[in-house]
């Protein structure tokens, strides 16, 4: 359990806990900060072969031992972890207090546990007599009354051996070992024990024990398990020679970007090929409008998505943030296509707006990093982009494979309108040249560091950059202030003389991102502005850019490239200035404060 918690960790790390079957009753311990306080509480025995553990990110009540999971019942019987919102948990609480049920911590998740208590006393003779099994019959009758979500794993102290979990909202998987059975939010937690897994689905409810497994739904029906062979390298989980995630996954890019494209050009090389779109040319010429939803990280790269689907494919694109989408009402034409980006495929705004869309009819994608998860298995086709696992919770490697699918996506769309096939060879060629110069960027990895150390003690940064630098600003504003804690903002470059200008001092310092091309005289111009009113310019710009002499303070280059693939080059440096800028200041570049890797409450 203490290494798939450690495996979870950049899901949530502000307090942790365990609680294990014994025969004098449920065991538990708890600890505020990391996984490793706890593992120092515990000492090597853990006393049992059945128990439960989480790792937390706060939601509802502070970070406490007290809030941390798992909950025990009051009356000691059942100890309960759970992730998602339990919305109606104040009423909930308020009955059971009424019943005689009391409560220790200020979460929503101790509600449901002592609900579970209670409907196993009140149901136990009716239960008992028709031979049910108890402990199961309360936590399903229990998930009926609960509004909101839930991914939740469940021991009592009356049924040793046995665990129920299960799910709504909230991934769950079911790993299946030798002598042993695993739950967890999130195969990397449990791929160290076993490769065989069953990916559950809303509403379904779980009971286990080390050698059997029964799968229903919380309504009573037996549901038929599928399993699925994970293919994961665990290595590829591990840190190796690197310090940090976030450095080891920002030296992948290479690879990474190498995998999203494997086998996927046609033997022409004028195009992309997809398998798993599962829209037929003729369909997706229909299409006439595409609506992008993601969150974060992933919705710049929809926004580069835009530039590069309207430039290269002629379809009209609109970028929403998921959260909005789904609760706007937004009227949609028939012929949209909705596409969801999301590196972990389980983020709740992400999910609903999915949902929301499917709901009213329309045809969804989704570009996602994680086989197998919630996204992928509800939108009606998608892309894989095969860039390994990601674990720092700064989204890198994930941001540009998903740039380089777009990329692909609008290449295959606009060969199947309007763009030649000459035009297509010239985008393939691009694409293939990006691994190695990525190599070649990351080999200014000790420059850029250094410009780093010279701006690591500002507390204001602006990044500016127009047309399809513009969602590279942005990215550098977010890893910037998420990873460093420094207040970052992205603009279009020519928007900062409409407001932003205000903050140029000598004490705010500006990220230029430039590239050859029609805007770039006019971004030179937005940096004289800036220069005028004594504030300091890092200018990352493509090699043969005609940068005046005194104009940047800093210069950091990058090959030049076909303009498809200047938001992948561009990338790379803004990532490596915020990570050595974090380190610089001494922050914990893998697991910022307040964050969690993939969100899974709304
Ligand atoms: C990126 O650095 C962030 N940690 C965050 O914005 C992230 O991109 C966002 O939460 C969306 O996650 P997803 O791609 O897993 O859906």
């Amino acid at each position: 359990m203490l290494e798939g918690l450690k495996r979870l960790e950049y899901r949530g790390y502000d307090s942790s806990g365990v609680a294990v079957w014994t025969e004098n009753g449920i065991k538990q311990t708890k600890r505020k900060g990391r996984v490793v306080e706890l593992e120092t509480a515990l000492g090597d025995d853990l006393g049992g072969t059945l128990g439960i553990s989480h790792t937390r990110w706060a939601t509802h009540g502070d970070v406490t031992a007290t809030n941390a999971h798992p909950h025990t019942s009051s009356d000691g019987k059942f100890a309960l972890v759970h992730n998602g919102v339990i919305e109606n948990y104040v009423g909930m609480k308020n009955f059971l207090i009424e019943k005689g049920y009391s409560f220790k911590s200020q979460t929503d998740s101790e509600a449901l546990c002592n609900l579970i208590a209670y409907h196993y006393t009140k149901e136990e003779e009716e239960q008992e007599s028709a031979g049910k099994n108890r402990f199961l019959e309360s936590v399903r009758k229990s998930l009926r009354h609960v509004e909101g979500t839930y991914g939740i794993a469940v021991i009592c102290t009356d049924y040793p051996g046995e665990l129920i979990g299960a799910r709504k909202g909230s991934p769950l998987i079911l790993g299946l070992g030798k002598g042993e059975n695993l739950l967890a939010s999130d195969v990397n937690a449990i791929t160290h024990c076993t490769q065989n897994v069953v990916y559950l689905n809303d509403n379904e409810v779980v009971h286990l024990s080390n050698d059997d497994f029964a799968i229903t739904t919380v309504s009573c029906q037996s549901v038929e398990a599928v399993i699925h062979q994970v293919d994961w390298d665990t290595s590829e989980t591990e840190l190796g020679d690197y310090k940090h995630f976030m450095e080891k996954e920002i030296f992948e890019q290479p690879t990474s970007l190498q995998n999203g494209m494997r086998g996927r050009f046609s033997d022409d090389a004028s195009t992309a090929v997809f398998g798993g779109l599962n829209l037929t040319p003729q369909e997706l010429r229909q299409i006439d409008r595409i609506l992008f939803l993601a969150c974060g990280t992933a919705w710049h790269s929809c926004l580069v998505a835009e530039y590069l689907i309207e430039r290269f494919a002629r379809i009209p694109v609109e970028v929403e943030y998921a959260s909005e989408f789904r609760y706007r009402n937004a009227p949609l034409d028939k012929n949209t296509l909705v596409v969801a980006i999301s590196q972990s495929g389980e983020t709740i705004d992400t999910l609903g707006a999915l949902r929301e869309a499917k709901r009213k009819g329309y045809r969804t994608l989704a570009i996602n990093n994680s086989v197998g998860s919630t996204i992928a298995r509800e939108s009606d086709g998608g892309i894989y982009q095969h860039a390994g696992p990601e674990i720092g919770v700064a989204s890198t490697k994930a941001f540009t494979s998903q740039i380089m699918i777009c990329a692909m996506l609008a290449l295959y769309l606009g060969r199947l309108r309007d763009l030649s096939y000459g035009d297509g060879v010239e985008i393939v060629k691009a694409l293939k040249k990006v691994p190695a110069q990525v190599e070649q960027i990351l080999e200014q990895n000790d420059h850029i560091a250094a410009i780093a150390k010279r701006y690591s003690k500002y507390e204001d940064c602006l990044f500016l950059g127009r047309q399809l630098m513009f969602p590279i600003a942005l990215e550098g504003a977010l890893k910037l202030k998420e990873i460093s804690y420094i207040h970052a903002e992205g603009y279009p470059a020519a928007e900062m003389k409409h407001g932003p200008i205000a903050l140029i001092s000598e004490e705010c310092p500006s990220v230029f991102l430039a590239t050859n091309g029609e805007t770039f005289h006019k971004s030179l111009a937005n940096a004289q502005e800036v220069k005028a009113r004594k504030g300091k310019i890092i200018c990352i710009a493509t090699e043969g850019c005609d940068i005046p002499e005194g104009l940047a303070d800093e210069t950091v280059l990058v090959p030049e490239a076909h303009e498809i693939v200047t938001p992948i080059l561009m990338s790379i440096p803004v990532q490596l200035l915020s990570y050595h800028v974090a380190l610089e200041r001494g922050c914990d570049v893998d697991k910022p404060r307040n964050l969690a890797k993939s969100v899974t409450v709304e």
